[in-house]
């Protein structure tokens, strides 16, 4: 069995990153083996510009794209040593994610894919995701997939390319908006998971006693136990803790902040432990358990270890992006883009792929 290496030229502008990298991924018999490569990765990260109004202005991130992603498209190519007519497809993020931003990805996808005569494929954003982990590694499907972003936080079974069946999700807030909301509260600055990380690090634990929402509910009920995850009501603790700790110095911050993430911790890996027995149901008996988990909270360590300590309970084995491609890139985008040419899952009418601001994975 030989393998064919395919080039994809991706583009990533859902929110405050403008991105755009090429990877080259060895094929045979229309599927990936191995990992490959990242021959290019450019990223402009735009939160410096969106940090004094504490979060991302969709206007101002549209515009930065377009006032940068054709460069950072150059800067790709002139990385990888190659040219436009090197790559066997063009695929950019066309959801969900901030409308102006998607279609400033989407249209210059579209225009030089159609320059170059070149398939275009339209990437939904979790799907990239979804996908990151085989970047680096080459993870099997089927795998129990936790992704925790800005924008979600929801638990997949990942059983085939294209095919994601939703185990839980979010109630309310995203982790990561939870981390970004909580890093508001104490006055910390945007965006909130790595801060709220650093300040935790020196904390205690177990100083103030939040609560673990929607862990310990009624296990009687027809749905239970569920997979959902729920982060409003231990804000609002928070909140109430930050208010009678007033006024705050470092120690009570970072007490504050490591209560806060034992609360995230808590949660995240009982529900991905449930998660993982109705996994077990789906999959053929002897499959080997994989947990994946991916979006920008992944990049924190002591989530990581907590779940960590959850898979290996579970006998599944744990595989976390490195941080850079938990967090939004452009190769997560060419690496999907790649996959689903290989498979030959490509839209007939590509150019008439629309941008969507909403665009659940399963379903
Ligand atoms: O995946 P991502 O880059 O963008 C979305 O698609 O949402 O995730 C960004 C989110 C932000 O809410 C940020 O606060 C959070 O990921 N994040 C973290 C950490 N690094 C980024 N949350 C917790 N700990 C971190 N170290
Ligand atoms: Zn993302």
């Amino acid at each position: 069995m030989t393998a064919d290496l395919i080039y994809v030229l991706g583009l990533e502008t859902s929110c405050d990153e403008t991105a755009a990298a090429i990877v080259e991924m060895p094929v045979a018999d229309g599927a990936p083996c191995g990992a490959g490569r990242i021959v290019a990765n450019q990223l402009l990260s735009q939160i410096d510009m969106h940090a004094p109004y504490g979060g991302v202005v969709p206007e101002l991130a549209a515009r930065a794209h377009l006032s940068h992603l054709d460069r950072l498209v150059a800067a790709a190519f002139d990385e990888a040593d190659m040219a436009l007519a090197d790559m066997h497809a063009i695929a950019a993020t066309a959801g969900p994610g901030l409308i102006g931003g998607v279609l400033i990805g989407l249209t210059t996808g579209k225009a030089l894919a159609l320059a170059a005569q070149k398939p275009f494929i339209g990437i939904n954003h979790l799907e990239g995701h979804a996908l990151s982990a085989r970047l680096t590694e080459a993870v099997d499907f089927p795998y129990l997939l936790l992704l925790v972003s800005g924008g979600h936080c929801q638990l997949l079974a990942v059983t085939a390319l294209g095919e994601y069946t939703l185990l839980g999700q979010t109630r309310d807030d995203a982790v990561g908006e939870a981390y970004d909301k909580a890093a508001k509260l104490m006055s910390l600055g945007y965006p909130g998971g790595p801060e709220i990380e650093r300040r935790a690090h020196h904390g205690d634990r177990a100083a103030y006693p939040l609560p673990r929402p929607l862990l310990n509910e009624d296990t009687n009920k027809a749905d239970a136990p569920h997979c959902d995850f729920s982060f409003s009501g231990l804000k609002t603790a928070l909140r109430q803790a930050t208010q009678k700790a007033a006024p705050l110095d470092d120690k009570k911050v970072a007490d504050l902040a490591a209560s806060f993430e034992a609360a995230v911790a808590d949660c995240l890996s009982t529900q991905t432990r449930r998660a993982m027995t109705r996994f077990r149901t789906m999959v053929t008996p002897g499959t080997d358990y994989n947990l994946v988990v991916a979006g920008g909270v992944a990049a924190n360590q002591y989530l990581r270890a907590a779940l960590g300590e959850a898979a290996a309970a579970e006998g599944f084995a744990m595989h976390v992006p490195p941080a850079a491609l938990c967090t939004d890139n452009a190769a997560m985008i060419a690496r999907a883009g790649a996959e689903r040419f290989a498979a030959g899952f490509i839209d007939a009418a590509p150019m008439a792929i629309e941008a969507r601001a909403r665009w659940p994975l399963s379903g």
